[in-house]
């Protein structure tokens, strides 16, 4: 297994719309060796969530991993490592909650976005089996932003109040309210 390099905001990759994985990769060695790589690479750089085409694989996959507890974005909710393959996404709540996302293609920001609070995400697990989970609040908002890649979309897309652009460090140091209206 190896640390991948995650690309960047401004890699054409990032803005591809990314191909299923088929039948025949499913299950297939190549596709175990990718998914390790994924994680190493998700541990390696601290994050909660990688989707392939953040590593310059254009391919319908993702992971998320979420240790949970406190930190230093408040209490988050705990997910163990979750593979997602081919995933649909179908909103069963279309009220929005909003949190501040940041991403490791685009290092050092940190964006307010709101998104459809409750979710339905319907995948393959590595061994190609139907899966569906049920997704509410911070954790809806994780898989949104997950699949977002797969579709050659970025968090930064969906920021409505440009103002609410920030540096990470900039948010830790002058807070991190929510804004109003
Ligand atoms: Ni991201």
């Amino acid at each position: 297994m190896a640390v991948r390099k995650i690309i960047r905001m401004g890699h054409p990759t990032l803005r591809q719309v990314a191909r299923p994985l088929t039948p025949d990769e499913i299950g297939s060695l190549e596709l175990a060796r990718l998914l390790g790589d994924m994680t190493d690479t998700l541990h390696d750089y601290g994050g909660i969530g990688l989707a392939a085409p953040q590593i310059n694989e254009p391919i319908r996959l993702a992971i998320i991993e979420i240790a949970g507890g406190q930190t230093r974005y408040g209490e988050l909710p705990s997910l163990p490592l979750t593979v997602f393959i081919n995933p649909e996404i179908e909103v069963l709540d279309p009220t929005v909650a909003g949190y501040w996302e940041g991403c490791l293609s685009v290092p050092g920001l940190r964006g307010f976005v709101e998104r459809p609070r409750h979710i339905l995400v319907r995948a393959l697990t590595v061994e190609g089996v139907n899966h569906s989970m049920e997704f509410d609040g911070f954790l809806a908002t994780v898989l949104q932003h997950e699949l977002d890649h797969l579709d050659g979309k970025l968090y930064i897309d969906h920021i409505s109040d440009m103002t609410q652009l920030v540096f990470e460090e900039e948010l830790e140091r002058y807070g991190q309210d929510e804004p109003t209206g």
